[in-house]
């Protein structure tokens, strides 16, 4: 799993600026909109807010069946990254209370081979199948691809149509893992030249 990985709270990630440029909205009816930005060290709380609200299902897709402890170190490793090797990207929305995150799609370069990231993402329940999944997956593509990324690699539950289904999509190669049978391995190959995996306007917010 991507945030498994290397220690990215590092630190390298304390002293990377911040890519504000990355920010963009998608605008939603009424007015409203989803901010789409780089995540940052002082999002821990939305961070764990996010995962706190995540139904078993969701968390059981996410985290592979496995358990997950919600520690602060953990929470640190997931938001104060250097956003080289380690890339995330968060959807929020504006709510009475403050910020709220509804999605993150991340990526982390494999230590032993740096044009190779493991990649994860997750969309709030109440947002799911809407669109943002998929969009968020389209931008973390790109970001990576122009970051030299060469081949993006995930591990899924056989068992978890939606995102085997989102991924096939988007033109990840599907297989079987070779070292456990409930797993399948998405993996897409990326070329500095090649036409985004997808247009986004399936988006549907
Ligand atoms: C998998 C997940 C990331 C997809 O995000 P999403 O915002 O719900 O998906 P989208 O609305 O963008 O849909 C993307 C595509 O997947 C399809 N899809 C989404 N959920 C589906 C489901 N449950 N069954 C079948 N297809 C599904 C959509 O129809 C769409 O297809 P299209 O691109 O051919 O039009 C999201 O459902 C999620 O967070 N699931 C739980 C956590 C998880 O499984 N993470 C992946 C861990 S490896």
């Amino acid at each position: 799993m991507a945030d498994q990985g290397r220690n990215s709270a590092s630190a390298e990630a304390a002293d990377s600026p911040y890519p504000a440029e990355l920010t963009t909205e998608w605008p939603l009816v009424y007015g409203r909109s989803i901010t789409v930005r780089p995540i940052r060290a002082d999002d821990a709380d939305i961070e764990r807010r996010f995962l706190d609200g995540l139904s078993p299902r969701t968390r059981y897709h996410r985290f592979l069946g496995g358990g997950i402890s919600v520690t602060p170190e953990w929470l640190a490793r997931l938001t104060n990254i250097d956003y080289r090797t380690h890339m995330a990207f968060i959807a929020t929305t504006l709510t009475g209370g403050g910020e709220d995150m509804i999605a993150v799609a991340r990526y982390i370069r494999l230590a032993e081979d740096e044009t190779s990231a493991e990649y994860a993402v997750t969309v709030a329940d109440a947002w799911q199948g809407h669109g943002v999944g998929r969009r968020l997956m389209t931008m973390l593509i790109a970001h990576a691809r122009g970051a030299g990324v060469r081949r993006l690699v995930g591990e899924i539950l056989g068992s978890n149509a939606g995102m085997l289904h989102m991924m096939h999509s988007l033109g990840f190669e599907v297989h079987h893992h070779p070292d456990a049978r409930e797993l399948r391995l998405a993996t897409l190959e990326l070329r500095a030249g090649d036409p985004p995996a997808s247009n986004d306007s399936a988006f549907a917010g």
